[in-house]
């Protein structure tokens, strides 16, 4: 599944292929790319990975300089800098506090903000556009994995809803635009569902994180105090899927640059969304162990089996992907060490 990329430098035109797919495209170094939410997680995990593979031309702006809610500001914003490529991972984003908190912003935020970007970047001629959305689109008793045909056949998590409804019109956005637009004007809008992710830029507030985050930082306190426990909410055993966000930014590079007949081959003009998952899950108490090893914790974990557990299992199906020729690359041993260190040159 090896990702090839060779660059000539005096034309600035690399050579991407992937060897099961078979493709072989040029992609011109020197063409403006826009990043919408550079300096969240995901968002600055793709301009890494952009630099890296030589990118030269990547525009963004932060929240402050450009409110992406805002039409004509996103509407000047196109007019004057013509990206060719958008790479839409700007959103609110937030946990089931959050969510069940403020449950008008995140329909308002994420429905302006997509509608905004995907539009304008139409009115001034991008060609191809990733959109990221997140796997609660999936109804909460999907079959385990979720395959992406999951999508609109049952009631969605109520905690999450709108911001799923969302992140649902997101994806039929991309596929609308498609439709009516695609032959005509040559368009092609794309979107991933990332599962839960972690990694650098990461949310590590005490109230407000996601699983891994959150863990990090109780093992951290826990070894700097020496304290004798730990005590996880929940039994422990329910399992979850986890990916590091530098896969998922490779994963967003490589979808964005599949040619057309091989994106079409897994997917279909009214489901045009591909999973990018890790391919295997994991429970909450080995999750624990993991994160506890990777902390350096010596106490003992023990779990509160009063507290809720949330849904037996949460993972995505990612074989129509890995079929185009992408796989991760980063174990979880390895991104948690990676996160951790990095939770450290943060937090010292
Ligand atoms: N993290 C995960 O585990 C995960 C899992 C699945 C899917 N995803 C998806 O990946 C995407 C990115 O998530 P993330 O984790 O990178 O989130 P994040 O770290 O919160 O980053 C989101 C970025 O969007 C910006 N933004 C939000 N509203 C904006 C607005 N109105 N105008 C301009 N910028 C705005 C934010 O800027 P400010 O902070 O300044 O507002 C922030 O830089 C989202 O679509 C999310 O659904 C993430």
């Amino acid at each position: 599944m090896a990702l090839v990329f060779r660059l000539v430098e005096k034309t600035k035109i690399a050579i991407l292929k992937v060897s099961t797919a078979e493709i072989s495209m040029s992609l011109d170094l020197n063409q403006k790319i826009y990043v919408a939410g550079h300096r969240g997680m995901v968002g600055s995990a793709i301009v890494r990975n952009l630099q890296a593979q030589g990118f030269t031309n990547i525009s963004y702006r932060t929240h402050a300089e450009l409110d992406l809610t805002n039409q004509a500001q996103v509407a000047k914003f196109f007019e004057q800098e013509k990206p060719k490529q958008v790479y839409l991972a700007a959103a609110r984003v937030g946990g089931i506090y959050a969510n069940n908190t403020f449950p008008a912003e995140f329909i308002y935020n994420n429905l302006m903000v997509q509608s905004n970007v995907i539009h304008q970047a139409f009115l001034s001629g991008v060609k191809r556009l990733l959109f990221l959305g997140s796997s609660c689109i999936y109804p909460q008793l999907a079959p385990q994995p979720m395959s992406e045909d999951a999508l609109l056949t049952g009631k969605l998590e109520p905690t999450n809803e709108p911001y799923a409804i969302a992140k649902i019109a997101g994806i039929k956005m991309c596929e609308s635009y498609n439709r009516q637009y695609g032959d005509l004007h040559g368009i092609d809008y794309r979107s991933v569902m990332p599962t839960n992710l972690y990694g650098p830029g990461d949310n590590y507030h005490p109230e407000n994180s996601h699983v891994i985050p959150a863990l990090i930082r109780r093992f951290h306190e826990a070894k700097v105090s020496n304290a004798p426990e730990v005590v996880i909410w929940g039994t422990g055993t329910p399992r979850r899927e986890f990916l590091y966000v530098d896969d998922m930014a490779a994963a967003s590079v490589f979808v964005m640059h599949l040619d057309k007949k091989s994106y079409d081959s897994e997917t279909h003009p009214m489901q045009s969304h591909l999973n990018v998952g890790f391919g295997a899950d994991i429970t909450i108490a080995d999750l624990a162990k993991a994160v506890g090893n990777a902390v350096g914790y010596q106490g003992r974990i023990l779990f509160d089996s009063t507290k809720p557990d949330g849904a037996p299992r949460k993972w995505m199906d990612s074989s129509r992907l890995n079929q185009l020729g992408w796989m991760p690359k980063v174990n979880l041993t390895e991104g948690l060490s990676k996160a951790y260190q990095e939770f450290l040159a943060d937090h010292s």
